[in-house]
């Protein structure tokens, strides 16, 4: 993998911006309802993922994604709309969203030398929290939602499309 560590650090700040838009739009939708706290321990677990790669933007004069205002109407777009299908549309895009993260998290993991350490024993945590989300999409019925295959695929390529766009510009 040829990502530097400007691409890493911009990219995962764009995404965990994301991810807490993401849990914002279904909050907006579902959070008076049966799923709202398990919604919120998701959320407050990204805002900590997104605080640390806001500091490390700017500790390590990371320039951000110019697209920022896109993904913060994108993510809660995704988040509501999922959530407005219903719980499980919504777990099922928590799933697609978390899974696509994991594989990118663990490139990362995979590419990032000891000179990283810290860095990297960084993403390896978040990537564990990351895979905590998928596992509670899936207990609270993401696999039973209506198109769950086609759903988690859609997301998945939009997932990826925004990880390659957010690495460069
Ligand atoms: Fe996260
Ligand atoms: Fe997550």
């Amino acid at each position: 993998m040829a990502e530097s560590i400007d691409e890493i650090i911009r990219v995962d700040h764009a995404g965990e911006y994301g991810a807490a838009r993401i849990y914002a739009g279904q909050l907006a939708v579902l959070g008076h309802g049966l799923h709202g706290d398990t919604l919120r321990h998701m959320q407050a677990q990204e805002q900590v993922h997104l605080d640390m790669f806001s500091k490390l933007i700017t500790t390590r004069r990371v320039r951000p994604t110019v697209l920022l205002p896109f993904w913060h109407l994108a993510g809660f777009v995704l988040g509501a709309a999922t959530a407005a299908l219903g719980p499980r549309a919504a777990m099922a895009c928590t799933v697609a969203v978390e899974e696509t993260i994991n594989d990118h998290y663990a490139a990362q993991e995979a590419a990032l030398g000891d000179d990283e350490a810290p860095l990297r024993a960084t993403i390896a945590t978040f990537r564990a929290e990351e895979l905590e989300h998928r596992d509670i999409g899936i207990a609270n019925g993401a696999e039973q939602a209506v198109g769950y295959r086609l759903l988690t695929a859609i997301i998945k390529t939009g997932c990826k499309a925004a990880i390659e766009i957010s690495k460069k510009v």
